[in-house]
């Protein structure tokens, strides 16, 4: 059957809403507001928990009750939700974190974010995930673990981790945050 975010919707207020918030917009910069990210990037982490591919100890365990029509139902109703644009808080690295966000670093081949984000963050079409107004320490945290490969992997973003000094992820997270 289609996915139903009014279905969706009531999963998140018994369950998701205590960490991603009610509309998706999360308050502890650990867990990620999912608010307007794409319905199919949504769907495939759902998935990637659940089958183990990617590893959170928290969503794991939120994911293993869930049918593969709860999952399509909960990422149809976080997509449709209103993301709420956030400040930087941190200001002092945001012209470094601009640049490798729309130029990237020649030196070490990091490409622009831009290219598979979209220049105002909001994602492309449909596997490249929304990145403007989300947390800095997340951002950082999957930057990290990209970069190792242990809890997540994709060859993209490993490749890209890999060429990034601690200093460029917090730039460039700051950066997006603010986007
Ligand atoms: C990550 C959905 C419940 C904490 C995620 C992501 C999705 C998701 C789609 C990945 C986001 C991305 O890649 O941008 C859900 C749904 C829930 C739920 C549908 C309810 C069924 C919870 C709860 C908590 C939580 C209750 C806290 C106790 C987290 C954390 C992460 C995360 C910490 C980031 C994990 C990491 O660092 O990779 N969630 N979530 N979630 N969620 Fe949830
Ligand atoms: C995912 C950051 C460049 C393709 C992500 C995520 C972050 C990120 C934080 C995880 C989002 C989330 O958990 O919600 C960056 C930064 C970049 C960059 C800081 C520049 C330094 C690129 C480029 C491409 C790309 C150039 C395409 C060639 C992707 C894809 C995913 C992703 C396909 C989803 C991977 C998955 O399913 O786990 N990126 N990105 N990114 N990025 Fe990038």
């Amino acid at each position: 059957p289609k996915a139903d975010p009014a279905k969706g919707k009531v999963i998140v207020e018994q369950v998701c809403a205590a960490c991603h918030g009610v509309d998706g917009n999360s308050v502890a910069s650990a867990n990620p507001t999912l608010a307007g990210q794409s319905q199919s990037y949504l769907l495939l982490q759902l998935h990637n928990f659940k089958d183990g591919k990617r590893k959170d100890p928290i969503m794991m365990g939120m994911v293993a009750p869930l049918s593969d029509q709860d999952m399509a139902n909960l990422a149809a109703y976080f997509s449709e939700q209103k993301v709420k644009p956030r400040d930087a808080t941190d200001k002092t690295q945001l012209a470094l974190g601009k640049e490798i966000y729309r130029v990237g670093v020649a030196s070490t081949k990091v490409p622009a974010c831009m290219s598979c984000h979209g220049p105002a963050g909001k994602g492309l079409p449909e596997k490249y995930p929304r990145l403007g107004s989300q947390h800095a320490a997340y951002i950082v945290k999957q930057l990290n673990d990209y970069k190792l490969g242990e809890v997540r992997s994709n060859t993209i973003m490993a490749d890209i981790a890999k060429r990034m000094s601690d200093a460029e992820m917090k730039a460039v997270a700051e950066y997006i945050s603010g986007l």
